[in-house]
């Protein structure tokens, strides 16, 4: 009698949704909620409050979703993640979403009734390795719908910055396409996927003005790292002329202080040892959620924005003030940067925290005061310049990284000559280069010719790497003798040796021995140990090192500041 009344009360409730109109006919944990009810019926609370919560006693008839997914089919899925490393946190929130909801994941493609494909649009090269993927995808699709194992067909979702950019059309040149969807609607993937099921192909490419996945703690796909991607915001609203990034992640938000720290803690006793905060421009972070006294914080001299500045709020030099205090031994990195959010209480904060790595990514670009107004950067090679002797007045021995971009559109060999010179003046000690590449829809596309030819791009952009690779040598060659703090990441398979990073991120190679631990005895090294280890050989992108002894971050700075070992150059 009771159930009865229970269930007729709940379809009663159920019809009163129009679940194909509400925002939320996708919430896991209604479904959830409704399939718990389903097999344990109502709890004691329920039963004696009369509770106005749906209490389901059998199946609801739900339109949208088939059955497949209530029942909940154990599909596999395989990842493929192409990209920056937004990316890689973007799939940990994802499977974060599908675990949820009952997926498994495998890393044997055989295993696979879905494939996810995390894409980039950032340039065109990285849109061909795609299309190369998904033709392999597409071939596999069809041998298996050809198997034994048709009853299992496979399916392909796109998702990320190139899903969308492309958006539908993604489906009417890629039959083999059944889930396009964009950086702001992986909560709506257990629906899409659902979707496929009956045949139909399946797109969500909104772009939202608040979606941060705040709430979503990312179940890491690479459980064994010991160290682990925290997103800080999502989207830009700098609009380089030249970049995509804006049109295909939206509008810059940023996620609230309190959920970020809760995650670093929780990384911190997972035994994470260090975490990177994401984000396109993780120094323009603003938490606006609580309310706070702060006025608004200053731009570095000689910088400007496209867009109005927002008032009050946290700033980034807060964040970095509470997430570097959660745990002193977690290393804490941060990118992408933009050189324009670089106040001073961001640079005292780096250099105040041993555990915050003093390494500062200043994206330059360009050096030519020309070409960067035509990309809309909002700075001069001069103020750049300028930037540049200031954070390393104010964090001594700093490690410097950049992006620069060569066969920008009219860069002509003169202002192609001072993006040289810059990378001569600046002691870079890791650089991101990259040829133009033209993207639709950029100011760019609509504004500028890409008139310099791919032949000239290409050979310029040779000169660019051969000019890095013949400095940083230079650079590392001048670490020889000096010991650093290096947080063991790996072993190598083949040889047995040890691979680390030192602060600067550059990674350090060292062989395998039982050396002095903390305790007073000696012990070999394992991944997430600190050590201190001396540098005795270096290339471009690796040093050779001997290992001391194991170390702490508090312990190795207890008796020298990170600046006494360099000179401050420049
Ligand atoms: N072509 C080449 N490089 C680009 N970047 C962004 N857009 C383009 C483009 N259209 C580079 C910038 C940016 C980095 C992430 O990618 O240097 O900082
Ligand atoms: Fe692109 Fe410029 Fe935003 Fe970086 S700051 S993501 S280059 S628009």
């Amino acid at each position: 009698m009771m159930s009865l009344r229970c269930s007729s009360r709940l379809i009663r409730q159920l019809n009163k949704i129009n679940l194909k109109n509400c925002r939320c006919y996708s919430d896991s944990s209604r479904i959830n909620f409704m399939k718990d009810k389903l097999k344990h019926g109502p709890n004691l609370s329920e039963f004696i409050t009369g509770s106005s919560e749906p209490i389901l006693t059998e199946r609801p008839n739900i339109p949208y979703l088939p059955d497949s997914i209530q029942d909940n089919l154990k599909r596999k899925v395989f990842f493929d993640v192409y990209g920056c490393q937004m990316n890689l946190n973007d799939t940990d929130i994802v499977w974060s979403i599908l675990k949820k909801e009952g997926f498994e994941r495998t890393k044997i493609e055989e295993e696979a009734d879905i494939f996810l494909v995390m894409t980039c649009a950032i340039r065109e090269g990285a849109e061909t390795k795609i299309w190369h993927r998904l033709d392999h995808l597409r071939g596999f699709k069809r041998r298996r719908a050809l198997s034994k194992y048709k009853n299992r067909p496979v399916k392909i979702g796109l998702l990320g910055c190139m899903a969308e950019r492309l958006k539908e059309k993604l489906i009417e040149k890629e039959k083999a396409v059944d889930v396009v969807a964009g950086p702001d609607s992986y909560r709506d993937l257990p629906r899409l996927l659902a979707l496929t099921d009956s045949g139909q192909t399946a797109v969500n490419v909104l772009l939202s003005l608040d979606e941060t996945y705040a709430d979503v703690v990312p179940v890491r796909l690479n459980q064994d790292s010991v160290s682990a991607f925290i997103s800080i915001m999502r989207g830009c609203d700098n609009m380089c002329t030249y970049c995509i990034v804006p049109f295909t992640r939206g509008r810059e938000r940023s996620r609230p202080i309190a959920s970020i720290v809760d995650e670093v803690r929780h990384l911190s006793d997972q035994g994470v040892k260090e975490v990177t905060l994401l984000g396109q421009n993780v120094n323009s972070y603003r938490d606006l959620s609580g309310q706070s006294e702060k006025l608004d914080t200053h731009m570095a001299k000689g910088f400007k924005t496209v867009y109005k500045n927002k008032k009050g709020g946290l700033r980034f030099a807060d964040l970095l003030d509470k997430v570097s205090a959660v745990d002193p031994e977690m290393r804490i990195r941060f990118t992408a940067a933009h050189p324009k959010d670089f106040p001073d209480e961001v640079l005292q904060v780096i250099s105040e925290r041993d555990n915050i790595c003093k390494m500062v990514h200043l994206p330059a670009q360009s050096g030519s005061s020309a070409v960067l107004e035509r990309m809309r950067r909002g700075y001069s090679r001069e103020a750049y310049l300028d930037l540049v002797g200031h954070v390393k007045a104010a964090i001594p021995g700093v490690g410097l990284s950049t992006d620069m971009i060569c066969g920008f559109c009219g860069e002509t060999e003169e202002e192609f000559q001072e993006t040289m010179s810059l990378m001569q003046l600046v002691d870079y000690n890791v650089a991101f280069l990259f040829p133009y590449s033209m993207r639709e829809k950029t100011t760019a596309y609509r504004r500028y010719k890409d008139d310099v030819p791919e032949q000239v791009k290409k050979e310029r952009h040779n000169r660019m790497v051969d000019l890095y690779r013949r400095k940083s040598q230079l650079l590392n060659e001048a670490e020889i003798g000096h010991t650093h703090l290096v947080l063991v990441e790996s072993i190598v398979q083949k040889t047995g040796q040890i691979l680390g990073r030192n602060e600067l991120y550059i990674k350090v190679l060292f062989d395998q021995t039982d050396i002095l631990s903390q305790d007073g005895g000696k012990r070999a090294v394992t991944p997430g140990d600190f050590v201190a280890v001396r540098i005795v050989g270096a290339k471009s992108s690796l040093l050779n090192g001997v290992p001391l002894y194991h170390t702490s971050i508090r312990d190795f700075y207890r008796d020298k500041s990170w600046g006494e070992r360099y000179a401050v150059s420049l």
